[in-house]
């Protein structure tokens, strides 16, 4: 085992919570607001923006101020009960106003299947509802959107769960992660981090590395936010350091998190994440993918099928406010880059470790709601 990187000893207080909703008074939950951790002012600032408006929930997914595709799950249930809370509408207006909102949010962001599986499920249950007087089904709408919110906490520990077999009981082990899989992405403790603070908790002490993760640097500004306020043992790179840090032998297991996993195996995650596979691969050091059964978009049969978000080139050449290209460069910039399944050792959701081949371990899965 390499020496440990030295650490300076901190452990702050719990995080803030990245979705909630918050009633507006009378300790009925309707009226509320949909309230996030605002992610573009991290690590710098902790500050909340509350939500209402469906334009105002869907800027703050487009820009990245709810990410992490289960959190932008979450946010855009919670984020359509808030907006749909006021209609003032008969039963059938109400119904095609919560079409017509879920259809909007949905155009917020195209790569996590989380946001379109959240809104889906949220549909349907309005639909299916039995009291169906308009406050009956706005109390519906948000329940739903409440429930993926709690269910997401409780999958996040089951996943921890499961992917503490990944450490084998080993003391010390070198993770390392790209983009940020934590408790910011989602409504628990993350997919991706969820086994190393599993493992944390077990005593074993595990050593993370985590990749800076170009342009929006996911990995330094939230990352290591989550994990330094957690006390785990943290190391942020940047990302063209994976190669020479997997040389030295300080990475005993690679996991990340996922937007979309096709019927294969296919995994779309941060751009970035198929070079670290591929780093992974030649240095034979296991690659994991952890999420959520609902990350899983069984009708793609494979990863090119998945799309793939294009963002604002100035994310590059004038990331931050700052120009580090010249004025007028071109640039290229996707957000998601597709894992092909050959280089996964394993996906690691609530309901277990699934193995090669994904194909017959995904279809074996049961459907779940909202699918
Ligand atoms: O663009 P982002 O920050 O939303 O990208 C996030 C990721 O790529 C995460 O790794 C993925 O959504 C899994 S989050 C549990």
């Amino acid at each position: 085992m390499k020496d440990a990187i030295p650490q300076p000893q901190r452990r702050k207080p719990a995080l803030p919570a990245t979705v909630a909703w918050i009633p507006d008074g009378d300790g009925s939950p309707l009226p509320g607001v949909l309230r996030i951790l605002d992610q573009t002012r991290l690590p710098a600032r902790v500050t909340h923006l509350d939500l209402v408006a469906p334009a105002d929930t869907h800027a703050a997914i487009r820009r990245l101020a709810v990410r992490g595709a289960p959190a932008i799950g979450c946010a855009a249930a919670l984020g359509l009960a808030a907006a749909c809370q006021h209609a003032n509408a008969t039963t059938a207006d109400f119904l095609c106003e919560v079409r017509k909102t879920a259809d909007f949010l949905a155009t917020s962001r195209p790569t996590a299947v989380n946001l379109f599986w959240a809104l889906e499920r949220c549909v349907s249950a309005v639909r299916q509802a039995t009291e169906t007087s308009v406050a009956g089904l706005k109390r519906a709408l948000l329940d739903e959107a409440l429930a993926i919110l709690e269910e997401d906490g409780r999958l996040c520990q089951a996943i921890g769960q499961h992917g503490l077999e990944l450490f084998g009981g080993r003391h010390g082990a070198g993770v390392l992660t790209h983009c940020n899989a934590g408790a910011l992405a989602t409504g628990g403790r993350g997919t991706a981090l969820a086994p190393v603070y599993a493992a944390q908790e077990a005593g074993l002490e595990p050593r993370v590395f985590a990749d800076e993760t170009r342009p929006l640097l996911q990995g330094a500004r939230l990352t290591a936010w989550e994990l330094q306020h957690a006390g785990v043992n943290l190391t942020l790179i940047c990302d063209n350091m994976a190669a020479q840090v997997m040389r030295e032998g300080r990475v005993d297991l690679v996991i990340v998190g996922a937007d979309r996993i096709a019927a294969n195996g296919d995994a779309a995650n941060k751009i970035g994440t198929y070079g670290v596979a591929i780093l992974a691969r030649h240095h034979q050091i296991p690659f994991y993918v952890a999420a959520p059964y609902s990350t899983i978009d069984a009708t793609l049969a494979g990863g090119d099928a998945i799309p793939i978000e294009q963002r604002n080139p100035d994310e590059i050449t004038a990331g931050f406010g700052r120009r580090t290209a010249p004025r007028g460069c071109p640039a290229y910039n996707p957000a998601f880059d597709v894992t092909p399944h050959e280089l996964i050792a394993g996906i690691v959701t609530e309901r277990g470790i699934l193995r090669p081949p994904f194909d017959a371990a995904i279809a074996a899965l049961p459907q779940s709601p909202g699918r």
